[in-house]
């Protein structure tokens, strides 16, 4: 089994935007960590997009092709019902994942489009939030 992880908006820059926010490690880190947790026959694909209609796209090829998906979408989380609707359309397990905890940050952020969809969601651990969002979907598959 293949589990999606989707990383959205501006996460391409991970490790040098913010870094007292979303910390010094890079995307590279996230997929590398996230490769190590993975039971043996499991399989990761790991995406960035900075464009909402490749990360909607993508949502659609995992309808097919994802036992889960692992999703920060970055700022689209407060914008996005295309991205929510795109989610509803797949039926595994979905995780949210923020680096920061957002509810300690301005209000914008409070709320989540894509917590009415998520099984889970996971804010303020840092790159480890990715590594929690991964195993909770190998256990529940
Ligand atoms: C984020 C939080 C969002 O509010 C922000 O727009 C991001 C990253 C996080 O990982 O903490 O781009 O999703």
């Amino acid at each position: 089994p293949t589990i999606y992880l989707l990383n959205g908006p501006n996460l391409n820059l991970l490790g040098k935007r913010q870094p007292e926010i979303y910390g010094s490690e890079t995307l590279e880190d996230v997929e590398r960590l996230c490769r190590a947790a993975l039971p043996e026959g499991w399989d990761l694909r790991a995406l960035q997009s900075n464009w909402e209609g490749q990360l909607i796209d993508w949502i659609h090829e995992a309808r097919d092709h994802a036992a889960g998906i692992v999703i920060n979408p970055g700022a689209f989380t407060h914008t996005s019902v295309a991205i929510l609707d795109a989610l509803n359309a797949y039926e595994g397990p979905v995780i949210e994942i923020h680096i920061s905890n957002v509810h300690k940050r301005e209000s914008f952020r409070h709320h989540s489009y894509v917590s009415l969809r998520a099984d889970g969601v996971i804010a303020g651990l840092g790159i480890e939030g990715y590594v929690a969002g991964v195993r909770r979907v190998c256990s529940t598959r």
